[in-house]
């Protein structure tokens, strides 16, 4: 990506909050609402990540451990720089984590009508492996769930910085 704009990623901090409320009122028809990411940010399991760029909180993850994978709870970019490779360089952030001998995916749901969402995700090189009819609570809408998986070493690379669509699944 060619104009993507640098950012540095950290924890999410409970001062973040309003911004990241900000992101999520701006991303989502039916947001999370901030006892959700509080609920999260007490769980061991769970990990709240903000990316910054010049000062200003741009985009956050949450997401959750799990024995085999790592799983995206939320994802959003500010309304105002997406296209630049925020979204990108976090969930490359993620895929990082991933290591053949433990964590060797990163999963998450998307409503079946996000197709912004699931074209980020294809050029990262996650496919559909399943759908979740009844996913929501708010409305009927069907949840794919997408996955990216760790090439075995013999045969492929992982998502790096610079080539993040390599993966065959
Ligand atoms: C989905 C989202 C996180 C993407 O973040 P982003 O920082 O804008 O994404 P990037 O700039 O890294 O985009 C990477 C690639 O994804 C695809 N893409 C991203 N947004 C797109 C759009 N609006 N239309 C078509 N393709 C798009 C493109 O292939 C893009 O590469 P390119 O710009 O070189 O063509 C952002 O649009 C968002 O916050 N949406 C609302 C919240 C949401 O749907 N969250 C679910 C997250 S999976």
């Amino acid at each position: 990506m060619t104009n993507a704009i640098p950012i540095t990623i950290r924890w999410m901090l409970r001062q973040d909050m309003p911004d990241v409320l900000a992101i999520e009122n701006q991303s989502f028809q039916f947001p999370w609402m901030e006892e959700d990411f509080l609920r999260c940010s007490r769980q061991m399991s769970c990990i709240g990540l903000v990316a910054e760029h010049d000062g200003q909180i741009v985009g956050f993850v949450i997401y959750e451990l799990h024995k085999t994978r790592l799983r995206i709870l939320n994802c959003a970019v500010a309304a105002g720089v997406r296209r630049q490779g925020v979204g990108t360089q976090m969930v490359t952030k993620l895929a990082g984590k991933l290591s053949v001998a433990r964590r060797t995916r990163v999963t998450l749901e998307v409503c079946e009508t996000n197709l912004i969402a699931q074209v980020f995700l294809r050029s990262l090189g996650f496919r559909a492996v399943r759908i979740r009819r009844d996913f929501y609570e708010e409305t009927s809408e069907a949840a794919y769930v997408m996955q990216y998986r760790l090439a075995a070493p013999a045969v492929g690379t992982a998502l790096t910085e610079s080539q993040p669509s390599s993966q065959q699944s």
